[in-house]
């Protein structure tokens, strides 16, 4: 298979094949890094070709790490980014899908709060909000699935949201949309675990990202209703999400895995 030669490190560990989804910034770049130390080679995408640049500059991991430019709402592009990680590294062990946002990315730089009433996002915008949030997920586990299933093994993470457990005010559609996700993946767990596929969410609460840049008065608010007094740190988020992508045992599936500084 291609890339197989690199299936060892020194030391014969295995290393596995992580293909990331959302990594320029916030989380998903924390997820990157982290990925990097545990030696995996990576396959990486997002929307924000200028972070991509500076991310392939930062992870150094040649031709260890594939970044392309994909925007997950599109299902063609994500198949056949799927496709260049398969011909690259010759399968896929584990899937994160971390793409989304509370925000409108990233036209001319400009980056737009969705964080508003429900009665003022007009239908236009759930959409968009939907698009990226939920059906950004289906394009993803569409697209790897049948590689897993074929070899018998591989791990799915989503990263969804607490407002998609417990729901959150200004926050509805994207709430909807990130409650879809966590439905969507114990689904999915229902359908392929005996197949040898987990299935599993991480469910952020307020992370110290651009979504909440520190001192703003969102940022603010966000701490009040958090029982550790504090913002988390993509550090914190994305220790959870490789772990379930490498190391978590194959009988945690199903799950969403609450990250959020308290009870949700
Ligand atoms: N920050 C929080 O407080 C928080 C809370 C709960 C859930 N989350 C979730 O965590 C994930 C990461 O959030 P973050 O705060 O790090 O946000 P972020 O905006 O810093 O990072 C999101 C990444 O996704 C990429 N992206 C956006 N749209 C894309 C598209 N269409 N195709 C491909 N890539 C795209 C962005 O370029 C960016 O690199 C998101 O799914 C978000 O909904 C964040």
């Amino acid at each position: 298979m291609p890339g197989d030669q690199d299936n060892k490190a020194a030391g014969d560990e295995p290393r596995p094949v992580i293909l990331l989804a959302g990594a320029a910034h916030g989380i998903g770049r924390a997820m990157a890094l982290q990925a990097r130390q545990r030696g995996a080679r990576l396959a990486i995408c997002d929307i924000d070709q200028a972070g991509l640049q500076a991310l392939t500059s930062e992870l150094a991991m040649g031709e260890d790490a594939l970044l392309l430019p994909v925007d997950i709402t599109q299902a063609g592009s994500v198949a056949d980014f799927v496709t260049a990680a398969l011909a690259r590294f010759g399968r896929i062990d584990a899937a994160i899908c971390n793409a989304g946002g509370m925000i409108s990315l990233v036209h001319d730089g400009l980056v737009t709060s969705n964080i508003r009433a429900f009665k003022d996002i007009p239908p236009a915008d759930w959409k968009s909000i939907v698009d990226l949030n939920l059906y950004g997920a289906l394009n993803l586990a569409h697209a790897v699935l049948p590689g897993m299933l074929s070899r018998g093994q591989g791990r799915i993470v989503f990263v969804s949201s607490v407002s998609g457990l417990v729901g959150g005010a200004g926050l509805s559609v994207y709430a909807a949309a990130k409650g879809g996700v966590i439905a969507f993946a114990k689904s999915l767990a229902r359908e392929v675990s005996a197949a040898g596929v987990s299935v599993n969410s991480v469910a952020p609460g307020g992370v110290a990202t651009r979504a909440f840049p520190a001192g703003s008065p969102s940022a603010e608010r966000r701490v009040q209703s958090v029982a550790i007094g504090r913002l988390g740190l993509p550090d914190e988020i994305a220790n959870v999400a490789i772990y379930l992508a490498t190391d978590a045992p194959p009988y945690l599936t199903g799950e969403v895995i609450s990250v959020s500084g308290g009870p949700p």
